[in-house]
């Protein structure tokens, strides 16, 4: 087929939906040619591999969804200075068996953009980070070694120093008309009655005063991220332009910054309205019509149910992939409470959901972990939400008796009861605690339960991404601090300088970095081997009778693999029965019968069924779980989980909290009318 051919079938194929949602939002035929136009020009330029690449992938449309990829997101500068530091660091990446690296923000931004998500031209390279030719080679050398690469593509606001906003502040209104101005405070006060705010002590209210202006305008995130206006058809024409730009670079999953508040409205909270999810379909059309190998990826952080319906439907799909973000955050709530019931219905309301939804698995990322948890069940077990967030940010910053942890608190608002976390995963899990404190016996335990962690990540369905150097076990960098730029932003604690020093010493086994990566490593080789992690194989949880303990079966038509996670630091034994197999540890190589076995502190197995006998077929591996029927033997009582006692603050203190909250935010709202 032609190479013009293949472009005008596809759209063929899509526009008439593409059509209909674009005219329902902007009704401009003249705009909708205009971005026909567009893509048909980006497809034209799109390079010769990257259209073979996209070939490829439409006829292996599952590709992401196997067992091999793993992945590992890095801020440019911080791991190695530039773009051209990254290429070569590709042996690195290589070594750690990462076949995936989401860059974060390069694009151009001023000094101050929230680390590059405030972007001013998104057609060049920020120049600290190198040039488009480095960009471009990058994602070649990359290419060549089976490595994607993921950018963010932050689509919801753009800098205050971006050409619209410069052109916006010098008064011309068809630039204002891109984004969200108000003369006076009348509209943004009627939209503060409803919207809530992202960064209530870091960056308060949603709307910022322009002084030389005379006017207000949106600004979701902080004061120099202006929010584009999608209501304007030529913001979205002009977006998808930047988009196809940077995915003719060679990107191969673009992540969708801060997706769910792309459109307004009045009276609404401005999060997942109804036109985000059509703006979203128009960007999945438009990316199989040009681009159909690259991947979207949609930054969510909300509850599941806001979560979801970012994966469209099966027959409409909007986004490829999305973040498992209340897993994540429920585990944090498992390793405080050390009850892994939660973590249990979170894991099987995903298990429910269409093989095809494929979730991006983290323990943490560069932003903070905020306690978005299902507190409804949490409210029918006897905790409420205040305190227990109140337990969660006091275990975490290492406030609590018996606590390992050491993470600063994040957009702690007294006024809102809220605040969250922010460390890197070796410092939530007690390495530095039991470095500073040079205890062998402590550092052992979270060396193990970093470990655990990590297993229990990579047994989920979906794609794990590592935050780099967590595989060395890297502590928090506490330099922000001295930082002006910096220094209130406490997320700035868990993305420090990648500390090459210590990756010299991950041969070395006995050294934390040494025992960090050997210890991930191998888990990534069982993940990368075992062909039941890929994404569309059977997964769900098994009861263990003791709430410490959780048990996820993975399986497919051939094998079948148990991961038993002890997430308390006592011995337990988890009262499962598969008496009829004998399964091998993968992790240890130890041969085991699985039924009543002993678990220590923060240990995991990974059993894999050893196929001595004929494989099962189909029908029977549908059918339930034997271990279902397991449990303790009679007069064994397994221990039971309680919720900690945890007392909420005392009723003067907190109304003297209160006091000084609601004045924070009166102070507050007077300096934005000034
Ligand atoms: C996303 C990013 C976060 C950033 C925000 C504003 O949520 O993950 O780091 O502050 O968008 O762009």
């Amino acid at each position: 087929m032609l190479k013009r051919e293949i472009f005008e079938n596809r759209l063929k194929e899509r526009i008439d939906e593409l059509r209909e949602i674009y005219m329902y939002l902007y009704d401009d035929e003249e705009m909708f040619q205009s971005l026909c136009e567009n893509m048909r020009y980006f497809y034209e330029q799109r390079p010769q591999q990257l259209r073979e690449s996209d070939r490829e992938k439409e006829k292996n449309r599952d590709w992401y969804k196997k067992n091999d990829m793993i992945g590992m997101m890095l801020y440019i500068d911080n791991f190695a200075k530039d773009l051209d530091g990254v290429s070569e660091k590709i042996s690195y990446f290589e070594k750690a068996n990462i076949n995936y690296i989401h860059l974060m923000p390069f694009l151009d931004s001023p000094q101050e953009s929230d680390g590059g998500y405030a972007v001013s031209d998104f057609r060049k390279v920020n120049e600290k980070f190198g040039t488009i030719k480095d960009l471009v080679n990058l994602t070649e050398k990359c290419h060549e070694k089976g490595i994607s690469v993921s950018m963010d593509f932050v689509m919801n606001h753009t800098s205050d120093e971006h050409e619209w906003a410069k052109k916006a502040r010098a008064g011309l209104p068809e630039y204002q008309d891109r984004y969200y101005f108000f003369d006076n405070y009348s509209m943004p006060a009627l939209y503060e009655r409803t919207v809530p705010q992202v960064f209530p002590t870091t960056a308060p209210g949603n709307f910022t005063w322009l002084r030389e202006l005379q006017s207000y305008v949106m600004t979701t995130f902080y004061p120099y991220q202006w929010d584009l206006n999608y209501k304007n058809p030529i913001v979205f024409n002009e977006m998808m332009s930047n988009f196809l730009y940077l995915a003719n670079c060679g990107i191969d999953i673009m992540r969708i910054d801060a997706v769910p508040y792309i459109w307004k409205e009045i009276n609404t909270p401005c999060r997942n309205l109804p036109q985000v999810h059509m703006l979203v379909r128009m960007m999945r059309i438009i990316d199989e019509i040009v681009c159909p190998s690259v991947l979207l990826l949609g930054e969510v952080v909300m509850e599941p149910e806001k979560v979801v319906p970012y994966f469209g439907t099966v027959e409409k799909p909007e986004c490829h992939m999305l973040y498992n973000v209340t897993t994540m955050a429920t585990t944090w709530n498992t390793v405080a409470t050390r009850d892994t019931r939660l973590l249990r219905n979170q894991l099987d309301f995903i298990s429910r959901l269409p093989k095809d939804f494929v979730f991006l698995n983290y323990l943490r990322c560069h932003d903070d972990i905020g306690w978005g948890l299902d507190y409804n069940t949490l409210r029918s077990w006897g905790m409420q939400e205040i305190s227990h967030k109140q337990y969660l940010n006091d275990f975490f910053t290492g406030k609590v008796e018996g606590s390992f942890s050491r993470a600063e608190l994040y957009n702690e608002s007294l006024y809102f009861n809220d605040a969250r976390v922010c460390a890197t995963t070796a410092s939530m899990c007690g390495i530095e605690k039991a470095l500073g404190e040079n205890d062998k016996e402590k550092l052992d335990m979270a060396i193990q339960l970093d470990t655990m962690l990590h297993a229990f990540m990579f047994m989920q369905s979906g794609i794990p991404v590592v935050y780099s150097g967590d595989e060395i076990g890297q502590l928090n960098d506490y330099s922000y601090k001295k930082d002006a730029k910096k220094k209130r932003d406490s997320r700035w604690v868990h993305r420090g300088k990648m500390d090459w020093q210590a990756v010299d010493k991950i041969d070395d086994v006995t050294t934390v970095q040494g025992r960090v990566f050997k210890n991930l490593q191998k888990l990534e080789e069982i993940r990368k081997r075992e062909k039941v992690y890929a994404s569309n194989s059977k997964c769900y949880t098994v009861s263990t009778w003791d709430d410490s303990l959780l048990c996820i079966v993975r399986e497919d038509e051939k094998d079948k693999i148990i991961g038993l996670f002890n997430f308390s630091e006592e011995k337990k034994i988890a009262w499962i029965d598969e008496q009829d197999d004998l399964y091998r540890d993968i992790y240890t190589d130890e041969v085991v019968r699985a039924s009543a076995l002993t678990l220590d502190a923060y240990q995991f197995l990974l059993l894999k069924r050893m196929n001595l006998a004929k494989p099962k077929s189909k029908a029977v591996i549908a059918q339930k779980p034997k271990g279902l029927k397991a449990g303790p033997p009679k007069g064994v009582k397994p221990k039971m989980w309680k919720p900690p006692v945890y007392e909420p603050k005392k009723k003067e203190e907190k109304e003297k909290e209160n006091i000084k909250g609601k004045k924070d935010k009166e102070d507050i709202s007077k300096k934005r009318k000034k």
